[in-house]
């Protein structure tokens, strides 16, 4: 089965994804440890990708070609995972995901259709000691709560890659401050795991020299929210908070609009491992910047 979404930054996304699987695996290999790839949106392992054309003004691109899904790159990689772990909640993608499973019977596979943030949950509950895991979330929208992230950090065995919805939180969060809508700031608190974002996020205004003693503006000024980079930038902070190392964010666009920013972290304590997995990272993001 095809999944039909995304469009460039589909194809950036999943040769970043690649090229840290395999110096991962080529890294891990032979060091005794149980290797595993957990794929919490993982999709049909196809996806049906979309281009816009050369000066095409149209907003909707029209269809380039079939890529590898991340859970088929991630089957390919050589050396390969010890163990894979899929889930989806879609049911039509469960099936495709067992079909694949079938068709890589040497493989040690488990698929599951779990709410994405009970499937990180449980993975990492089930992490042991000598187990090391590349988990990647690759959510539509705002589907990933905060509190998972931070079980993620806790493990101290997994590296993420996370796809965090930039536009989404653009669009929940107006530039102009009293603009917010009151009903979406459970999801942006339950998103960023903090209700205090408005503080972080929206400034003063710069105002007009001011002209009136009494400007009752100058009370109350008006906020207006930082721009995508400070955003973003503000969003690698708080993973710093938690994990041991955070790559500089690649920041997904469509012409020239954010969509999303493409992350990576690592929840290893051991200095030694997250300077491995740092040194990896940056030599993958420095080919794709
Ligand atoms: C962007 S696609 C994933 C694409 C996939 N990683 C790939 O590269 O082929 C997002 C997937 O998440 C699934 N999904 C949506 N909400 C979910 C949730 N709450 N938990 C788990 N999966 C979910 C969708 O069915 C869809 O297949």
């Amino acid at each position: 089965m095809t999944h039909e979404f995304g469009g460039p930054w589909t194809q950036k996304k999943l040769e970043i994804l690649q090229d840290y699987l395999l110096a991962y695996c080529t890294a891990l290999k032979n060091k005794g440890l149980t290797l595993h790839y957990a794929d919490a949106f993982a999709g049909t392992g196809s996806i049906r990708n979309y281009k816009q054309k050369e000066g095409e003004q149209s907003l909707f691109p029209f269809p380039l070609e079939d890529l590898k899904g991340s859970v088929v790159t991630a089957l390919e990689t050589r050396p390969s995972f010890h163990r894979y772990h899929f889930n989806d909640l879609n049911q039509d993608h469960v099936d495709a995901l067992e079909k694949l499973k079938a068709q890589h019977s040497r493989k040690s596979i488990t698929v599951s259709s779990a709410d994405a943030n009970e499937f990180v949950t449980r993975f990492c509950r089930r992490l042991g000691r000598y187990d090391r895991a590349v988990l990647f979330v690759d959510p539509y929208n705002t589907e990933l709560d905060w509190s998972t992230l931070d079980v993620v950090a806790k493990s101290g065995k997994i590296d993420l890659w996370l796809l965090f919805p930039l536009s989404v939180l653009l669009r929940m969060t107006p530039r102009d401050g009293a603009k917010i809508i009151p009903e979406w700031e459970p999801t942006i608190n339950r998103l960023l795991g903090t209700s205090q974002w408005k503080q972080a996020l929206y400034k003063p205004k710069p105002q007009p020299p001011q002209q009136d003693l009494f400007d009752e503006s100058q009370e109350n000024p008006l906020l207006e929210r930082v721009n995508p980079e400070e955003l973003q930038a503000w969003v690698k902070g708080r993973l710093e908070e938690i994990f041991s190392f955070v790559a500089p964010p690649v920041m997904l666009k469509n012409r020239n609009a954010p969509l999303y920013s493409f992350i990576f972290a690592v929840s290893n304590r051991d200095q030694r491992a997250w300077g491995l997995a740092r040194k990896i990272a940056e030599g993958v993001l420095k080919k794709h910047a």
